[in-house]
């Protein structure tokens, strides 16, 4: 299964190995065309989703390479660590819960390895170590205040942030699962100091996550939550959960939901003033952080089907990278062409992106985009010369529709703006 995604995957477009002229390098993937339009389409949906939706979240985009102080402060220096294992026959280094994927069994005592990936800067010797974020949500600590200070938020209230993170994974692999850069996509959610409220908005937390992905098409059965035990715990969690899929390769955590109490805010020196009682206290925090790269490999497998030999992306509309494909019915008649053409031009603006083709015939057309996951095909056939209608052929039913070219944008906005998937 692993092998058909990872091929449709580079095929059509979606995910290249990265550096590939030059033999690849390990734990770095790039984005295709049509890739870079689904991983969009899960941020944007995740972003409406979390701030556009909600009165008490506001975003944020804060840098990769921060002070060094702050993974001090932060305790990413100290505890942001793998055990490591040296396999004595091979020589080769795994992380030591991957151990059993490992032909031989001869290995080294485990060594603590850090995961944050450290970059040199300046121009004078010696260079200033800092080092590549190794999650994003340092910044949101940092900014606290800051954001307090300059928008009107008050407690109970959320930071929301995307962006690039950085780990120096001993073992990178499961294609894009592990890297060692990736994509979150998270919430901070500041609450009073109170074990039972905290509690309970940890709780409504998690369902509104699993939820969000159920709601743009992940197999509810597939989708788990699995508790942290205390040795499985990062350093910062009062208590986790992971929201799981269950992978070819087996269950896997793709998000993590985090009580992280206290932890940060104290340990930067940072508090809250409520300007109506002037209380003055360190809020909690109630995370959710999703992996951006996992969730997009999980959509793909999660929407991949085999119907003999035609393969089918049945993705949720709202992440299709392309939203409909125009045909002319035949390539060779002027008339017909010049109609797609005319129609092509209007839907690129209109719901965007857009696909043309005219190769082949209109089976082997189908069958291209089916693969992709295009949900929908409109043809310009000769009765369209007649009475201005198309055929619309959905790609899940392969049932077809005639409606009016004037009916099609409001075709598609219905079927777009579905609002139970926000
Ligand atoms: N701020 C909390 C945090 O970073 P985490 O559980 O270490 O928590 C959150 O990471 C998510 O980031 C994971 O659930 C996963 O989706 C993604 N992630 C973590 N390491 C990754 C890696 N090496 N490759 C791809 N995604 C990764």
């Amino acid at each position: 299964m692993m092998e058909k995604i990872s091929s449709l995957a580079k095929r059509r477009g979606f995910i290249y190995p990265d550096s590939e002229i030059y033999g690849g390098y390990q734990g770095f993937w790039d984005y295709g065309p049509l890739g870079v339009e689904l991983k969009n389409n899960i941020k944007r949906q995740w972003w409406k989703s979390m701030v556009y939706n909600r009165e008490d979240i506001v975003g944020m985009d804060t840098s990769i390479i921060m002070n060094p102080v702050v993974w001090e402060k932060s305790g990413h220096l100290k505890a942001f660590t793998d055990p490591m294992v040296e396999c004595r026959e091979c020589h080769k280094r795994f992380k030591e819960e991957d151990k059993k994927s490992h032909e031989h069994d001869d290995w080294t005592e485990p060594k603590i390895f850090n995961l944050l990936t450290e970059v040199l800067l300046g121009t004078t010797e010696p260079k200033e170590k800092a080092y590549l974020r190794g999650e994003i949500t340092q910044g949101v600590f940092t900014n606290f205040e800051n954001v307090v200070a300059s928008s009107r938020v008050k407690i109970p209230f959320g930071i929301a942030q995307i962006g690039k993170a950085f780990r120096n994974e001993i073992t990178p692999g499961n294609f894009t699962f592990r890297s060692r850069e990736f994509e979150q996509m998270e919430l901070e959610y500041f609450v009073k100091p109170d074990e039972a409220e905290s509690k309970k908005i940890f709780e409504n937390w998690k369902e509104q996550r699993i939820n969000w992905y159920e709601s743009l098409g992940m197999t509810a059965k597939k989708l788990r939550f699995q508790d942290h035990k205390d040795k499985e715990k990062a350093h910062y969690a009062k208590y986790a959960t992971d929201i799981q899929y269950e992978a070819p390769f087996g269950w896997s955590e793709f998000e993590g939901i985090h009580h992280r109490g206290d932890f940060d805010l104290k340990n930067h020196g940072l508090s809250y003033l409520d300007q109506e009682t002037q209380e003055k206290y360190i809020p909690w925090v109630i995370e959710t952080s999703g992996g951006v790269d996992r969730a997009t490999l999980f959509f793909l497998i999660d929407a991949y089907y085999e119907d003999g030999e035609r393969v089918i992306l049945k993705l949720h509309p709202k992440l299709a990278p392309i939203k409909v494909a125009v045909f002319p019915l035949l390539s060779n008649k002027p008339d017909l062409v010049k109609k797609a053409k005319w129609l092509f031009g209007k839907l690129k603006i209109a719901i965007p992106p857009v696909a043309w083709d005219d190769r082949g015939n209109i089976g082997k057309r189908y069958f291209s985009q089916d693969e992709i996951g295009t949900p929908w095909c409109v043809t310009v056939d000769f009765q369209t010369l007649e009475d201005e209608t198309v055929t619309i052929r959905d790609r899940d039913t392969a049932k077809q529709e005639r409606v009016g070219i004037d009916k099609l944008n409001e075709w598609f906005s219905a079927k777009l703006n579905d609002p139970t998937s926000e």
